[in-house]
């Protein structure tokens, strides 16, 4: 109460007194849990469309909602049509009776600005806001996300819609959040509009200068494409062959710049008027530099539905990995709930999943919870889709499974909130050098997601935590860094990698990496550009299999061990580097396939292949137990996962057992359950699909 008090009178000295406050109760030294003023405590919730629903029903859900933990909601972010039914005039006494409805409960809201879905009014009047397809086709505006982040006039009403929306809840106590648009590049990754052209062509105007650089840098004497005006540059509209890849990267960094522009204007006003409230934005999807996007907000939203994969354990776990590397915290901002599909339908959950899947977000370092949605929508695109309630407005099995989740988190979300997870291990994620691989994809295999996957679920089932970090990020923190299929490199990059192992880390690098400078161009360097001294090699030669890939070759490795390649089989030659792996097959039997070397205080591994699971396995197992990492938990059944949060002097334990069988877990002395404030036995056992949060003291702490 203090807080919101300060925070709203006087933000600059709540931002004061938060350091303090928080330098205070972390102690020095240590882990810091993260937080800030903005964001102080654990939400839980739904999305709710109280414009969907007969107003009769708002009392009840509240109630309802309130009773099940529920602090938070999230509402607006398809409201346009009706917050501003005609040009011009807003009206949003329906929000404001949701709000204050809600508010009464001791619900709170965070707002999610209307533009994924512009009103009908807009789109016929002004139809240069669509969003343009490669054909040429504007899409039509009858769903959602049909608008274009250039265009001048959707600019100005985006901009004029939510600074209505921010005067208009100025003073409102029970706004606390603002989710900005909806899942960005969800839907429409590329635009082709006219103002898209227009705006690309800017772009690159500041990016190159002059027309003689852009011609040399994207190597435009190659099929006769010089350019000698501007406007002869275009966006890659479909051509009869391929297209430059200095164009296709930049046509990427274009979007997601766009993108986060568009997304950085809606911030400033919010900002203007409501300082102390935090900014959000939700989704993962392509074309977006998450890094550079998320910076200008307070935390970053995931929207979670393990559904869409066979197997969710690993990619989700990747995914929220992912998230949690971003420059903010995060949260859940819509969890699956059960059944979901809008023409087609996913697989059912089977019971205690969806409560497993949601704690598994929290074990991976989310602090806030909405489930997706409320209720199950009786009309409209997502039918299927469903919530909390049923279309009959029922409580069944969701309702109180939602319910006891809630209750779970009332305990659990103030121990946890803040604390971080802390990892040895990092894979370096570069958005730029994964967009190389949209267009020139080279085999079928070649897949970076499922690298991060099985850089995840290698660590993982080894009992680690690993982050996703990007190619800023202070490396000194970690023990071990991956560099997977860093295809990009540039002064900069290769200066703070060779760093890192100088001061005594371990830095394995796969193939495929530093093959090409930021133009997305071969260079006249020998590659590993850059880093031919750190590794001890140059790359010699490589042979590409086609899928499937594994079968072709196989790593031997100085301590027995074979790992079947994948895609890549390149052979090194070592200049100073120790071979420490050869290939085993065919004509490339017994040439260099893996080399390490010393380097400084630290040592520099180059894997001859892409990393996959087979190869991330033995990798980890090799360095992580070279460089003295202990595992989180050591006697853990493999269908159990572990993770670790921590705020500098409590350990929090999450064991998932993602079985549909029970699990054991013999844990050790000295742990409490979070849930019930009692110390657990040594030996735990799991149900199906079952969970425990457990935490310990540090030592000294
Ligand atoms: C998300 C989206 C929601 C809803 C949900 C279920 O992608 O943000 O609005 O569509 O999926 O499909």
């Amino acid at each position: 109460m203090f807080w919101t008090l300060l925070s709203r009178s006087s933000p600059v000295l709540a931002r004061f007194f938060s350091a303090v406050f928080v330098t205070a109760l972390l102690g020095s030294g240590g882990v810091k849990g993260q937080t800030n003023d903005r964001y102080d405590s654990f939400r839980f919730g739904v999305c709710y469309y109280p414009e969907q629903w007969p107003e009769s029903y708002w009392e009840d859900d509240a109630r309802r909602m309130q009773e099940c933990g529920v602090n938070t909601v999230r509402l607006g972010e398809f409201g346009w049509a009706l917050m501003e039914p005609r040009e011009g005039h807003c009206d949003f006494s329906l929000f404001d009776r949701a709000i204050a409805t809600l508010g009464r409960h001791g619900i709170k809201t965070i707002f999610g600005t209307p533009t994924a879905a512009p009103p009908k009014w807009l789109t016929h009047k002004y139809p240069e806001v669509l969003d343009v397809l490669a054909t040429g086709q504007p899409v039509n505006d009858q769903s959602r996300r049909q608008y274009c982040y250039n265009s001048p006039v959707y600019r100005r009403f985006s901009r004029e819609i939510v600074e209505a929306l921010a005067r208009h809840y100025r003073d409102n106590t029970n706004i606390i959040g603002w989710q900005i648009d909806n899942e960005m590049n969800n839907e429409n990754p590329e635009c082709y509009s006219e103002s898209c052209r227009t705006a690309f062509r800017t772009w690159l105007r500041k990016k190159y200068g002059t027309l003689d650089e852009l011609n040399a840098r994207w190597g435009t004497v190659f099929w006769s494409q010089l350019y000698s005006d501007w406007a002869q540059v275009d966006l890659p509209f479909p051509t009869p062959a391929y297209h430059n890849p200095g164009l296709m990267l930049d046509f990427k960094r274009f979007i997601s710049d766009s993108a986060t522009d568009y997304l950085n204007n809606q911030v400033k006003i919010l900002r203007r008027y409501r300082p102390d409230d935090f900014l959000t934005h939700n989704g993962v999807f392509k074309n977006i530099n998450y890094h550079a996007f998320s910076r200008g907000l307070d935390l970053y939203a995931y929207d979670n539905y393990p559904t869409f994969e066979d197997s969710p354990r690993y990619p989700i776990g990747a995914m929220l990995t992912l998230v949690r590397g971003l420059n903010v915290r995060f949260m859940i901002m819509e969890q699956l709930t059960g059944p979901a599909g809008q023409t087609y339908l996913l697989r059912t959950p089977r019971p205690g999943e969806t409560r497993l899947w949601a704690m598994q977000t929290v074990a991976h370092g989310a602090d806030g919870l909405l489930h997706f949605r409320w209720r199950s929508a009786r009309r409209g695109a997502e039918e299927y889709w469903y919530g909390v309630l049923d279309h009959d407005n029922v409580p069944r099995a969701r309702f109180e499974d939602f319910k006891e989740e809630g209750q779970e988190l009332q305990k659990i979300g103030p121990q946890i909130v803040g604390s971080k997870i802390v990892s040895e291990i990092a894979a370096i994620k570069d958005f730029e050098s994964q967009w190389v691989f949209d267009n020139q994809f080279l085999t079928k295999e070649i897949d970076i997601s499922a690298v991060y996957e099985a850089l995840f679920q290698a660590a993982s089932e080894q009992r680690y935590n690993i982050d996703y970090i990007g190619p800023d990020a202070d490396l000194s923190n970690y023990k071990l860094v991956f560099a997977p299929q860093l295809a990009l490199m540039d002064d900069k990059l290769a200066r703070r990698l060779q760093r890192f192992v100088e001061q005594g880390g371990t830095l394995v690098m796969s193939a495929h990496s530093a093959i090409k400078d930021r133009d997305n161009a071969f260079t006249a360097e020998t590659i590993p550009i850059g880093l031919t001294n750190l590794f001890g090699i140059e790359l010699d030669s490589f042979q590409t299999y086609q899928p499937p890939s594994g079968t072709n070759n196989d790593v031997h490795f100085d301590d027995g061990s074979e790992v079947p390649v994948n895609v890549f089989a390149e052979v090194l030659h070592p200049t100073t580097a120790r071979i420490m792996g050869r290939w085993e097959r065919d004509y490339l039997k017994g040439s260099p396939a893996a080399t390490e070397q010393r380097f400084g205080k630290g040592k520099a591994i180059y894997y001859g292949s892409l990393f996959d699971l087979d190869a991330t396995r033995y990798l980890i197992k090799r360095y992580a137990g070279e460089t003295g990492l202990k595992p989180l938990l050591a006697d853990v059944p493999a269908q159990v996962e572990v993770t670790r949060r921590t705020n500098g002097r409590t350990d929090f334990y999450f064991l998932l057992n993602h079985g549909d069988s029970p699990a054991t877990v013999n844990v050790g002395d000295g742990y409490i359950d979070v849930l019930t404030s009692q110390a657990v036995s040594t030996s735990l056992k799991l149900a199906p699909f079952d969970y425990r949060v457990l935490k310990r003291e540090q030592p000294g702490g």
